[in-house]
């Protein structure tokens, strides 16, 4: 177990998501529950991780899973109550598990208490909790445009203004400029860290500085001073992890928000590699193929850039992202072994982890006809392109790829009914290929990809040169081959992962002939790479 009360213990974590509505459902109601992640935390605990990001499971009206909060300090219904949390809490830090919250700062539910007072009068002193510009019916404040599509603008006739809100019309963002709410939600943040959460998720936090009179959405100009405040009224009072959710941030940003005094957060999602597969300047829906060696480059600056100067986050799954086996590997033929390369070629890197709910069973994408998706972008994005005239076919096809509910559907536990995930109707369909891909079938196989992360988890808890190695990209342009090495004072890792189904020649750099390998998706060792293979090898100090 990691000893939490060391300073950056979060640097040798290892995190997991869980979105709790698809989680594990133990009443029935076909959603997950707070109960049955307890009842999965064995199986965690097996996995081998320190940490679990919760996404949100306060009290929400559910327009966009829960990130629609209308009560902080209260569990939703859905999940169960604050008991079922405090059991949670419990039996997680008993096994070395401590839960990170997923806190939802920058707007809040236009059913929460503050936003019901603020949209009734102009004279409540909640009014200022929101962005609101004057204005008449039919004209909007400007041409600013929700990230779920239609205007950022939403007209309140009792107080004869528009209010702002940068994603559903339901999800009026918060003023950060009022120090009143600021302090309401500081005060909100540490009773939650009085209940014994170990952290935070804070969702897209580089947008609660926005300007919209500027059309500043992200990145504006308090951003920084708001983090530092919040920071010291909170999370410096314990020995937190935080993480915040920055699409906009470079590595000059990140290196603000990672700093090593830990004056803003312990890291950010930054997602700079996660957008290189959609057309330049286009949205996430225009396809692109990945270009191989920008993504290797990308990292690699990443990787250097916060080197001593920052920390990072590795991840390639999420509740919004596509399933990554889909993304970059190959989910039919090579689904295992790709799937373990993708893992390889993340932990392998300087960061904290973060595994997304059955990634680590190569857990793939899904094809649903329209009226069977639950997701509110993918519903907004099929009826506006629709409406544009787009093809279906080609709509369907970008829903396919990188609609939200791909990393949705219930997690996949066995080949029963359901995949064990509940017995009644799942909100969301299950995906029909977990009779074979399922938790129950990978703890019985030791090549499974299970265990494949479980390895690399423990090699991470065992040679400090994958916490603390600096990071060097080999071959940069090769287009099939991502190669690293990683150096620090116990010694040295080369990685070694190829991308592409094709037997492929690589030599590997002499001072590394007969090094030890650490970790394989291949029984035996090969002359050639051979399809996904992925390997890790290790030279120790002075060798
Ligand atoms: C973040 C969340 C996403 C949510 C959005 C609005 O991007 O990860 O799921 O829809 O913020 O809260």
């Amino acid at each position: 177990m990691l000893d939490k009360t060391q300073k950056d213990w979060w640097k040798r974590a290892v995190a997991y998501q869980v979105y709790p509505k698809s989680f594990q459902d133990t009443t029935g109601s076909g959603v997950g529950d707070l109960p049955g992640i307890v009842s999965r935390l064995d199986y965690l605990q097996t996995l081998g991780i320190d940490v679990i990001w919760l996404s949100p499971v306060f009290a929400s009206p559910q327009i966009d899973n829960g990130y629609d909060i209308s009560d902080y300090r209260a569990i939703d219904p859905l999940f169960g109550d604050l008991e079922d949390m405090r059991t949670l809490i419990r039996e997680g830090k008993r096994r070395g598990i401590g839960i990170m919250l997923d806190l939802v700062l920058n707007h809040s539910s236009d059913r929460h208490p503050w936003f019901q007072r603020a949209r009734a009068s102009r004279d409540d002193p909640c009014h200022d909790y929101y962005v609101w510009r004057d204005g008449v019916p039919g004209q909007y404040p400007n041409d600013m445009l929700s990230v779920f599509g239609g205007p950022a603008w939403e007209w309140v006739e009792e107080v004869g203004q528009y209010y702002f809100h940068q994603f559903a019309p339901q999800q009026p963002d918060l003023n950060w400029e009022n120090p009143a709410l600021r302090r309401e939600l500081y005060d909100m943040i540490l009773w939650w860290m009085d209940q014994g959460v170990e952290g935070f998720r804070l969702d897209v936090i580089d947008q609660i500085a926005k300007e919209p009179d500027k059309k500043i959405t992200n990145n504006g100009p308090r951003l920084h001073e708001f983090l530092r405040e919040l920071s010291a009224e909170t999370f410096q009072k314990g020995c937190l992890v935080t993480v915040g959710e920055a699409w906009g941030a470079d590595i000059q940003r990140a290196r603000l928000y990672s700093a090593p005094d830990g004056s803003e957060l312990s890291m950010v999602f930054q997602f700079e590699q996660m957008v290189l597969d959609q057309k330049p300047g286009g949205a996430k829906w225009d396809l692109a193929p990945l270009p191989f060696v920008k993504m290797k480059q990308s990292f690699a600056r990443w990787q250097q850039g916060l080197h001593g100067r920052g920390w990072n986050s590795l991840f390639l799954d999420n509740h919004d992202l596509p399933r990554i086996v889909s993304r970059w590997g190959d989910d039919g033929e090579y689904r295992v072994q790709s799937a373990k390369l993708l893992a390889t070629m993340l932990h392998g890197m300087q960061g904290t982890p973060y595994i997304y709910q059955g990634e680590e069973l190569g857990m793939t994408n899904i094809r649903l006809p329209i009226d069977q998706y639950k997701d509110v972008e993918i519903l907004n994005y099929y009826n506006e392109a629709v409406a544009k005239g787009c093809p279906e076919s080609r709509v369907m096809e970008s829903i396919w790829a990188k609609g939200r509910d791909n990393a949705r559907t219930p997690m996949q536990w066995d080949d029963g009914p359901n995949a064990g995930f509940t017995t009644g109707t799942p909100w969301l369909p299950l995906n029909p290929n977990h009779t074979a891909i399922n938790a129950k079938a990978a703890l019985a196989d030791p090549d499974s990809v299970f265990y494949h992360y479980q390895a690399l988890i423990r090699l991470r808890k065992t040679y400090p040169v994958f916490v603390d190695g600096d990071f060097t990209l080999l071959d940069a342009e090769h287009l099939t081959v991502f190669a690293y090495e990683r150096k620090a004072a116990d010694g040295r890792l080369l990685v070694v992962c190829h991308f592409g189904a094709d037997a492929c020649r690589w030599t590997c750099p002499a001072d590394w002939k007969g090094a030890r390998v650490l970790l394989s998706n291949y029984a035996e060792p090969a002359d050639a790479l051979r399809p996904w293979e992925a390997v890790i090898y290790y030279r120790p100090a002075g060798t």
